[in-house]
């Protein structure tokens, strides 16, 4: 049995990475962080110095640019390495963890190029199944017949003191009503865009994790998960 294909979309801080990397360690699956391979080709265009509002030389861009997700090794889990990004064979897991690039993503992610490039890559990474994808558009557009949908979502400002908290242990001293802003602002942008808005599925299961754990978060969706295994 190959293993089912779960989906899990909702908005910045909403817990999706954290959770889909333990529901994927419970069910032995393989977890992909399609949001990683905005960031990467987003960090590059920066690197570049190409404006963020032409699409053209973007769309090029995305269709020049290889983005690999490794897992780490046991030992790199174990001193709490997560996933690594590689860009074009460079490493950059810590570098696209930053603001700015997370802005200068949600951005590159309303041009409808950039996004056929990384959905088409998205699809080819998660097509034998036994797999946990987590993003934006996953149970809309990557993958519309997931056995399992999830719209992760928790409040805005409990949202903001998670990403914030993370900023205070990487020494970062951000103010709290500055991250709350800019969890606004891209919540706003991924919502509104013409393409791939960030939208509940019609067949997605809703998960407000505002109050809940990550274990137990991730505990809910390994239980929905085993449901939809056929016996
Ligand atoms: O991927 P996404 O932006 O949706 O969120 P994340 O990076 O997985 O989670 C943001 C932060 O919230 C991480 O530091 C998680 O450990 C934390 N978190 C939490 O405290 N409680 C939850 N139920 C989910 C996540
Ligand atoms: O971790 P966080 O939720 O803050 O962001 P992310 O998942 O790393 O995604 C960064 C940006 O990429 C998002 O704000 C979206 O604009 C975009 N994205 C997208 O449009 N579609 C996806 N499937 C994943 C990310």
């Amino acid at each position: 049995m190959a293993g089912l294909k779960i989906a899990i979309d909702g908005p910045a801080g909403s817990g999706k990475s954290t959770v889909a990397r333990r529901v994927a360690a419970m069910l032995g699956y393989l977890y992909l962080d399609s949001g990683a391979m905005y960031r990467a080709v987003a960090l590059k265009a920066l690197e570049r110095g190409i404006p963020l509002k032409d699409d053209l030389p973007l769309e090029a861009l995305a269709r020049e640019t290889h983005v690999e997700l490794k897992a780490p090794t046991a030992e790199q889990e174990s001193a709490g390495l997560k996933n690594r990004v590689f860009l074009d064979g460079r490493e950059v897991t810590e570098a696209i963890r930053t603001g700015e690039v997370a802005q200068a993503a949600s951005r590159l992610a309303t041009i409808a190029g950039v996004r056929q490039v990384l959905v088409a890559e998205q699809q080819r990474a998660g097509q034998g199944g036994g797999v946990v994808m987590e993003g934006r558009d996953i149970g809309t557009v990557v993958f519309p017949h997931a056995e399992l949908k999830i719209f992760l979502e928790a409040s805005p400002e409990v949202r903001a003191q998670r990403r914030w908290k993370e900023h205070q242990e990487k020494g970062e001293n951000l103010p709290l009503l500055e991250v709350l802003r800019e969890v606004r602002e891209r919540d706003k942008r991924d919502r509104e865009r013409t393409v791939s808005p960030l939208v509940k599925a019609k067949d997605a299961v809703l998960v407000d994790n505002t109050a809940m754990g990550i274990e137990e978060t991730a505990r809910l969706i390994v239980f929905l998960a085993n449901e939809r295994v056929p016996a």
